[in-house]
């Protein structure tokens, strides 16, 4: 019945953390803290709600009560729930229609909400099922069942929290290597941008263009094992020193590689730099053996390099980079459909190209 949150050397003053404020000493003299995990109980009935506090918080459980969907919604908003009690007939707006707001909004998708109803013909259920419910319990409840399911969907909602904090964590390291870098700077974010629009414009799938705008922005997080002074060359890096900025693809998909949500992004993040004919790296694929979200990426990763200041050189107009570029794609180095498709999307950006 509680989180735990890890505490990295706060200092000085009390704390806020998850809309509470913790006092100091309890932060200063563990490593770990404990927070109560938070339930959302929404009933119109205030008796009901009432009930469920009573339950939950003689549990160790803290209860945030609404007493309408428009009321859920709003608490959701201002605090860090754990699993939604939903009551199904409210209202103002009822469970159903909660639920599925509360499942559209990505920041709380993956939320446990536990339908509670006393309606229990199948019809209701598909609905409650159909509007993102995670589970139901027919009022009026039995204590026993109810702690248990509460239980077990905060141990989940605890899981999904750990997958999520990894996720920020390679994000976080992602831009910081962005930021420390005055000639990438915001390149990654750019990358994700254009590829984004060029998925999208070639009729690319919602899933594709998801992992698209993802790998974007990781695709060169392997750069944090190459060494700086390499990186920021002012001249033509050796042999030796390109051999060792080329391990970066492979370093990336090696780095993404333990967290699940990455797999679909580790064919895009080690091909982001083989070339259509087969003289890339770090495979020397050719053609469409090389992944399409690669292809994809290779193109706009050029683009932003050839129109951004670099150590050897200042920033190329956009006309101009995407001229290079066609007369790279004659030479076989990158997928011509996809450039013409790149150029398109630039058009619309009132650039002559
Ligand atoms: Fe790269």
């Amino acid at each position: 019945m509680v989180r735990q949150v890890l505490n990295f050397g706060l200092k000085g003053g009390a704390v806020a953390l998850d809309n509470k404020v913790v006092n100091r000493s309890t932060l200063l003299g563990d490593a770990v803290i404990t927070i109560k995990a938070r339930i959302l109980a929404v009933d119109d009935n205030i008796q009901n709600v009432e009930l469920l506090e009573g339950l939950l918080s003689s549990r160790g459980y803290e209860v945030i009560k609404a007493y309408n969907g428009l009321e859920a919604l709003q608490k959701l908003e201002e605090n860090d729930i754990d699993v939604v009690l939903l009551d199904v007939l409210m209202p103002k707006m009822d469970g159903y229609e909660t639920c599925r707001r509360i499942k559209s909004r990505s920041e709380s998708r993956l939320l446990p909400v536990i339908m509670l109803t006393a309606l229990d013909s199948i019809e209701d259920k598909i609905k409650g099922i159909e509007a993102g419910a995670d589970d139901f319990i027919t009022k009026p409840f039995q204590k026993p069942e109810l702690l248990a399911r509460v239980k077990s969907f905060e141990r989940l909602k605890g899981l999904l929290d750990e997958l999520e904090n990894a996720q920020n964590v390679l994000y976080s390291l992602a831009s910081a290597l962005d930021y420390n870098d005055p000639y990438t700077h915001g390149h990654s974010k750019r990358v994700s941008e254009f590829s984004v629009r060029l998925a999208t414009h070639i009729g690319m799938d919602t899933a594709g263009v998801e992992a698209i705008r993802n790998a974007g922005v990781l695709h060169d997080i392997g750069k944090i094992a190459t060494d700086k002074g390499i990186l920021h060359k002012p001249g033509a890096l050796n042999a030796i020193e390109y051999k060792h900025v080329k391990d970066h693809p492979v370093v990336g998909e090696q780095i993404c590689k333990p967290l699940k949500f990455a797999r679909p992004l580790l064919p895009i993040i080690r091909h982001h730099h083989e070339k259509y004919d087969g003289t890339g790296y770090p495979d020397g694929l050719v053609g469409e053996d090389i992944p399409l979200g690669a292809r994809i990426m290779a193109i706009v990763d050029v683009y932003d390099a050839l129109t951004s200041v670099r150590p050897y050189r200042s920033d190329i107009p956009p006309e101009v980079a995407l001229e290079v570029m066609k007369a790279e794609a004659i030479k076989g180095y990158w997928d011509k459909d996809l450039l013409n498709a790149f150029c398109e999307v630039l058009r619309k950006d009132g650039y002559t190209i």
